[in-house]
């Protein structure tokens, strides 16, 4: 076990046996300060842990484990743009796309780095406003796909209305018949996104869509590799930089997020980094008792560790939040979802929980069955808007009082003579409320997240910046590509031949 994993368990241990029978519903009747005391504002986010099951000792003693693991430090070291990503060689300097917080030389030529693209993409979005184009198709997939996604579908009430934005991500070729089938190649423009510029869906994805544009005039890309850009037919004008100082799925902020800037304009793209920054600064500098990615990480391995929880679930309250849960599966299991440590020794303690989510009220009608009355616990995150951007009041009151009930019920359960009809509660959550869903309440939303994740790895002793784990089907997948084309080549698996003919025989 690593000198992080006995750091946790000999902390969380005993608070997790003298708490082993405690029920939250109990823990908050006999603390009439914990609502008030286990919540805080960050802005216009409002964030509650009240509903964890967790006391204020156990709290305590999160708060000294963050202290004693010396997640300021680790902090720093991110800003400093100091390697964190060992396997890889490089730092991961995401924040220094949004904040100018560190004096360092490697972070401020990253400021100027990220500007100076940022004015290049602020040129390329007044082109495109000039143009006759209308539709905008973003190809590209994980992290150059996800962000963008998610930030574009909402922050759909501050969308500028020029364009429809459209994403194509899939290798299945029914994404780009479907998608193509309804636009018109003379007004679209495409913006091949892919910050190694090697990766298989986006390579034929953006081969279908140059080739059915007809020529390069409206083909745009996004990459760390510029020379692959321009080799695949972008002209260089029209190619924006990346850099491998930020991980593909924390680049939103860059140029990655060109289709944001078109959906919502570049003020509204400035906007959204602003409040990225405004977290990264409450990140960087509150201390670890009031810093509101720290306490929701430290809670993060208080349900997977003191309590053995081995999923987690993100249920935001709002519709337009609907891809939360999917950008948060790549951005917490891809970076949290590892056994060893950068030097090579098994963790020794469960990591990254399972993520998963949806919608509500939706979802209520669907899994949260499970949630209540299912053999596991699954700890969640419930988000809230509390101001709504529609004049459908009747409905926003609804959601909400949907949204209270949920964490209250899960929370405090229900004792019926029927079993079946019983709730066992005791099931833990924490809320984060958000004054309004605008462009820089959610980029603080989506940097609490990212910050949460980057402490869990750190609390943990696992790097949050790589990906080998993908690797190894990508590899296996370009060996079977000639065989599965129909080549005669050799196939040592035999249960992956027995397939191939399987295929081969139904074509
Ligand atoms: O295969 C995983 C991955 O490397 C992700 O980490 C990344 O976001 C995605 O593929 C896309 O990579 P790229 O931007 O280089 O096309």
């Amino acid at each position: 076990m690593t000198a992080a994993a006995r750091r946790i368990e000999s902390t969380l241990a005993p608070h997790a046996r003298r708490l082993d029978s405690a029920r939250i519903a109990d823990l908050v009747a006999a603390d009439a300060g914990r609502p008030r005391d286990f919540a805080l504002r960050i802005g216009g986010l409002y964030a509650s842990f009240a509903r964890q099951r967790f006391d204020r000792d156990a709290r305590d003693a999160l708060v000294g484990l963050g202290e004693a693991a010396s997640l300021p430090q680790a902090f720093r070291a991110l800003f400093d743009g100091v390697t964190v990503n060992t396997s890889e060689n490089r730092p991961a300097l995401h924040v220094a796309l949004r904040s100018a917080l560190s004096e360092t030389a490697i972070a401020r030529d990253a400021n100027r780095q990220a500007a100076a693209a940022r004015a290049r993409m602020a040129e390329l979005v007044a082109q495109l406003q000039a143009s006759e184009v209308t539709d905008i198709v973003n190809v590209g997939i994980g992290g150059s796909d996800l962000g963008p996604r998610l930030v574009v579908d909402a922050l759909k009430d501050f969308g500028t209305g020029r364009y429809r934005v459209h994403f194509l991500t899939n290798v299945d070729g029914s994404d780009a018949q479907h998608l193509l089938a309804g636009l018109d190649p003379s007004k679209t423009a495409a913006i091949l996104v892919s910050k190694t510029f090697s990766t298989q869906e986006t390579l034929l994805n953006g081969a279908v869509v140059r080739d059915w544009l007809g020529g390069s005039e409206r083909l745009y890309a996004v990459s760390a590799n510029v020379p692959r850009a321009e080799a695949f037919g972008v002209a260089p004008e029209r190619v924006l930089p990346m850099w491998d100082w930020v991980g593909g799925r924390y680049s939103l902020w860059s140029a990655v997020g060109f289709s944001i800037a078109l959906a919502v304009g570049m003020d509204g793209f400035e906007a959204l980094l602003a409040g990225a920054a405004d977290m990264d600064a409450h990140a960087l500098h509150a201390p670890v008792a009031a810093n509101l990615p720290l306490l929701h990480a430290l809670t993060a391995v208080w349900n997977r560790n003191a309590l053995g929880l081995a999923t987690h679930a993100v249920l935001p309250y709002d519709e337009r939040l609907a891809l939360l849960p999917a950008y948060l599966q790549q951005l917490v299991m891809e970076s949290l979802g590892k056994s060893v440590t950068p030097d090579g020794q098994p963790v020794g303690i469960d990591t990254v929980p399972v993520l998963w989510g949806g919608p509500g009220t939706n979802s209520q009608h669907s899994f949260f069955q499970a949630l209540h009355q299912g053999t596991q616990t699954v700890p969640a995150d419930f988000i809230g808007v509390v101001t709504p951007a529609h004049p459908y009041a009747d409905n926003h009151a609804a959601l909400l009082s949907n949204l209270l009930a949920q964490t209250e019920a899960l929370a405090n359960g229900y004792s019926a003579d029927d079993p079946q009809k019983s709730y066992p509660g005791n099931r833990p959550s924490t809320l984060l409320l958000l004054d309004r869903l605008e462009p820089r309440s959610l980029g603080a939303l989506i940097a609490l997240y990212e910050h949460s994740v980057y402490a869990q790895s750190v609390l943990w002793g696992i790097n949050a910046f790589d990906q080998w784990g993908v690797e190894l089907g990508k590899r296996i997948a370009g060996e079977l590509l000639p065989a599965v084309q129909g080549n005669d080549v050799a196939v040592s698996d035999p249960v992956t031949r027995a397939l191939l003919e399987e295929i081969r025989a139904h074509r």
